[in-house]
């Protein structure tokens, strides 16, 4: 990746993973995605922002040497994730005068991570300043964005908020800053959902604890660098709000089509009544868009057969996502065919547990679905469109 300027000695020295189709081994990444790394030049010192994810330490090293960079005081590390502190080892090898600047919380994570030596660190509480000269690094601790130990870093002089993780977005692009903000902001939400949405109502005061600071730019480390930081805090604003969209997510899996029919049907039926569908098979889906399409649905409808006396495997590992993801959604429910029995329904309502949605009636039905179930569909959509009209 080249070495590319955001202002007067703030250079973008990191990677982009253009091919990389999975993170954490569970959400697809059409787009790829971008470790940034960002060397700041101060009168007197030099401080370097993040690192790269292990396997493209060589090109952020190469980077730094295109810069003529031969000394580095400080390596920040916001966040003690692989995919960012993964290149310190190497650096406080290459450079044997650098401190790892962290909190505590981060200097325990990476010394049990990466095998950091104590002896390598300087600790930094909430609201401390590091004078680099001219520029100033002040370190605002954001908790739980997405682990404990996470910060950002805010550089007054040039009123950059570097965010790490908070406020990413897996992109990988030639641009530095964001030129499409419409892609950018789909490739946040995919980002939101799988890390940020579990832990929406701190994201939410960490948001409220960062819009103190007079910031014009934000520099997360995945995706490009906001220059107007206002499109991407509007959008975080509306995820981790309370509202909802008048939307259904139907996602399913069938065997022999009698699942499917239903759904088919709940689809058209709920279309008539205006309000949005968000539909997935979940055998050929991208998880990371139902991930993304639950992010503000009022609605799961999870369908499902009973295979071996429970729901579907693929049903399973849905609901156990949705749980774990924790989703704004008002209101949940099962819908499936079964040929003589089994515990699909409360397995599901268990593996939903973490949910605040009301559970709404469901519809298990028997083999091929006939004119009665049909009727126990339509009274499902009448009332997710009564309960619509009254919340959202
Ligand atoms: C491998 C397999 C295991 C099944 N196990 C059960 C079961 O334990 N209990 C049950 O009620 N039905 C069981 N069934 C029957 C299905 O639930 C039934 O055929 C249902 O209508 C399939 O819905 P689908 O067409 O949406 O796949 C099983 C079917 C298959 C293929
Ligand atoms: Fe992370
Ligand atoms: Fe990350």
């Amino acid at each position: 990746m080249a070495v590319q300027q955001i202002k007067d000695r703030i250079f973008s020295v990191g990677s982009r993973d253009w091919d990389r189709r999975l993170f954490d081994e569970l959400i697809p990444l059409p787009d790829g995605t971008s470790y940034n790394s960002y060397l700041i030049r101060g009168s007197e010192k030099t401080a370097l922002i993040d690192t790269v994810d292990p396997p493209k330490t060589k090109e952020l090293i190469s980077n730094l040497k295109k810069l003529n960079i031969t000394k580095i005081d400080y390596l920040v590390s916001n966040h003690a994730e692989q995919d960012h502190s993964g290149s310190i080892p190497d650096l406080l090898e290459i450079y044997p005068e650098a401190r790892v600047i962290a909190n505590e919380k981060c200097r325990l994570f990476l010394m049990d991570l990466m095998e950091i030596p104590e002896t390598r660190f300087q600790t930094v509480s909430d609201g401390d300043v590091l004078s680099l000269g001219d520029k100033n690094l002040k370190f605002i601790f954001t908790p739980w964005v997405h682990w404990p130990e996470t910060m950002c870093t805010f550089l007054p002089e040039d009123k950059i908020l570097f965010s790490c993780d908070f406020f990413g977005s897996h992109l990988a692009t030639s641009d530095l800053f964001v030129r499409n903000p419409a892609k950018v902001i789909e490739d946040a939400k995919r980002y939101y959902a799988e890390i940020m949405m579990p832990f929406r109502g701190v994201v939410k005061k960490n948001i409220e604890k960062i819009e103190a600071l007079d910031f014009e730019m934000i520099a997360p480390s995945h995706g490009p660098v906001y220059s107007d930081s206002k499109i991407i805090l509007d959008a975080y604003r509306n995820w981790v709000s309370d509202k909802v969209e008048n939307q259904v997510v139907i996602a399913y899996v069938s065997m022999h089509g009698s699942t499917e029919k239903m759904m088919f049907y709940l689809m058209e039926r709920i279309m008539e009544k205006g309000i949005s569908v968000k539909f997935f098979n979940l055998i050929k889906t991208d998880l990371g868009q139902l991930a993304m399409s639950l992010v503000d649905s009022a609605t799961l409808i999870l369908g499902t057969p009973t295979v071996l006396t429970g729901p579907h495997p693929a049903a399973v590992y849905a609901a156990t996502l949705v749980n774990v993801l924790k989703p704004k959604l008002k209101f949940a429910t099962v819908v499936g065919s079964y040929g003589w029995g089994g515990r699909t329904l409360e397995m599901i309502q268990n593996s939903l547990s973490n949910l605040k949605a009301e559970f709404l009636d469901p519809v298990l039905i028997k083999g091929y679905p006939k004119a009665a179930d049909y009727g126990l569909l339509d009274k499902l959509v009448d009332t997710i469109a009564t309960k619509h009209q009254e919340t959202i």
